[in-house]
């Protein structure tokens, strides 16, 4: 058992449906085999469990651990192309970089320098958009087990669109996808994902395949792009029919549910918008890759008010970075730049959207997304270096929410100092 003594915020209830930042300046967890048993005072908590071993982490701010939706292992290499929209960056960037991994070898490099830029940027749970091959998924999951993060990816899969190596038939995605899925789903953190790129790059076939691993692998999980690109979405409706919206082309095969989330949905209709609600999937908003790809200004009030979940997600390596501090804050600004039509943000709204939203998104919510008793013990010491612009800030702000808007407007991962996964530290 440890018993933690911390400045502590989070967000147990979701400020979107009037719930308030939870800050406590002594706070004590105590954590037994890595969930966190008590919280109370630190004084109340220390007196029931007198001898316990404190860990005192008084010198930073302590919150959960955060929860990034939607961010791509094979892309973090090449973050940062600037000027060019969706198609163009896909074609120029993300997918030459994507054929690299089809060398196992080069895949196990890369999957070593993606989980280690989760874990220093303070995400201890994500949904990842795995490799077009199943060995360099294979060696995504064993990093991430060897880490102990908690993820949930699979195979990409696309029969058409993009290049060449890319591509799969739907009996080779379905017979590999079974495959990852059998050693890795629901083993310790680890879980199964299926991915179709987007309905661009799959055919109804293809995603009839999809349809198939999710029925045949209990608790899968899926995921894939929809409505980000306005010429994406022209194209699809080329593809399938003036008829059908975008997300039509995933519903119609069964794949929009309650284990679904999909990443952008930047130009939804309502529609779109009251049938993810009604199927109670989620959608992962990528503030920064919307504004570097020109994606557009995600309609965050439009979704909240007709009922879809919404979290986070970085979106490497569209988005700018792993931090979801700078995802919060670019979806701050997002809002503020949609003036009447955008749902102005508090430091607890993004606070929200970076680790509970983004459990409940993943279906993790009784386990993990603040820091309640009964929680794994998934948490991230903010530590800025004394005299650093966010360690004036912090030591200055006029209340805890001023400390977390502090921490969303300044925080980078050189400001992690610490992360645990179910009580166990993984910055080593
Ligand atoms: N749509 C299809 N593939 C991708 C991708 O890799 N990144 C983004 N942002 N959108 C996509
Ligand atoms: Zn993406």
């Amino acid at each position: 058992m440890t018993l933690y003594r911390a400045r502590v915020s989070d967000t147990p209830v979701s400020p979107f449906s009037g719930g308030t930042l939870r800050a406590d300046s002594d706070a004590g967890l105590l954590v037994e085999a890595g969930t966190i048993t008590e919280r109370g005072p630190f004084a109340e908590v220390a007196a029931r469990h007198p001898g316990e071993d404190v860990v005192d982490l008084r010198d930073g701010l302590l919150v959960p651990g955060l929860v990034d939706t939607h961010v791509h292992f094979p892309q973090v290499r090449v973050i940062g192309a600037l000027g060019m929209p969706l198609l163009e960056w896909l074609d120029r960037c993300a997918l030459p970089e994507e054929a690299r991994l089809a060398d196992v070898g080069y895949a196990r490099g890369v999957a070593a320098d993606f989980v280690s830029g989760l874990v220093r940027a303070g995400t201890t749970t994500a949904l990842v958009f795995g490799s077009h091959f199943a060995p360099a998924v294979e060696v995504l999951f064993e990093e991430v087990r060897r880490v102990g993060l908690r993820v949930t990816t699979g195979l990409v899969v696309s029969d058409r669109i993009l290049r060449e190596e890319l591509l799969t038939t739907p009996d080779r995605a379905y017979g590999e996808s079974r495959a990852l899925a059998e050693r890795w789903h629901e083993r310790g953190r680890t879980r199964y994902a299926v991915t179709p790129r987007f309905s661009l790059s799959a055919s109804d076939a293809m995603l009839d395949a999809c349809a198939s691993v999710v029925k045949d692998v209990p608790g899968a999980w899926f995921t894939s792009h929809v409505n980000e690109n306005l010429a994406e979405v022209e194209s699809v409706r080329e593809l399938f029919g003036d008829s059908d919206h975008y997300v039509d082309t995933y519903d119609r095969h069964g794949l929009v549910g309650g284990r679904t989330v999909l990443a952008h949905n930047v130009h939804a209709t309502d529609d779109e918008l009251a049938l993810l609600a009604a199927q109670g999937a989620a959608v992962a908003h990528c503030p920064t890759s919307n504004s570097a790809l020109g994606s557009g200004l995600f309609p965050l009030r439009r979704h909240v008010e007709r009922g879809v979940r919404v979290a986070l997600g970085s979106d490497v390596g569209a988005g700018t970075g792993f931090s979801l501090f700078k995802e919060g804050l670019q979806a701050y600004f997002m809002q503020q730049l949609l003036r009447d039509e955008g749902l102005p943000l508090t430091a607890a709204h993004l606070l929200h959207l970076a680790t509970r939203a983004g459990a409940e998104a993943l279906g993790l919510g009784d386990t993990v997304g603040d820091l309640s008793a009964g929680r794994q013990f998934d948490a991230v010491l903010v530590r800025p270096e004394p005299g650093s612009t966010l360690e004036v800030g912090l030591r200055h702000a006029a209340d805890d929410a001023d400390a977390v808007a502090k921490l969303f407007a300044l925080g980078t991962p050189g400001d992690v100092a610490q992360v645990w996964v179910a009580g166990e530290c993984v910055t080593g």
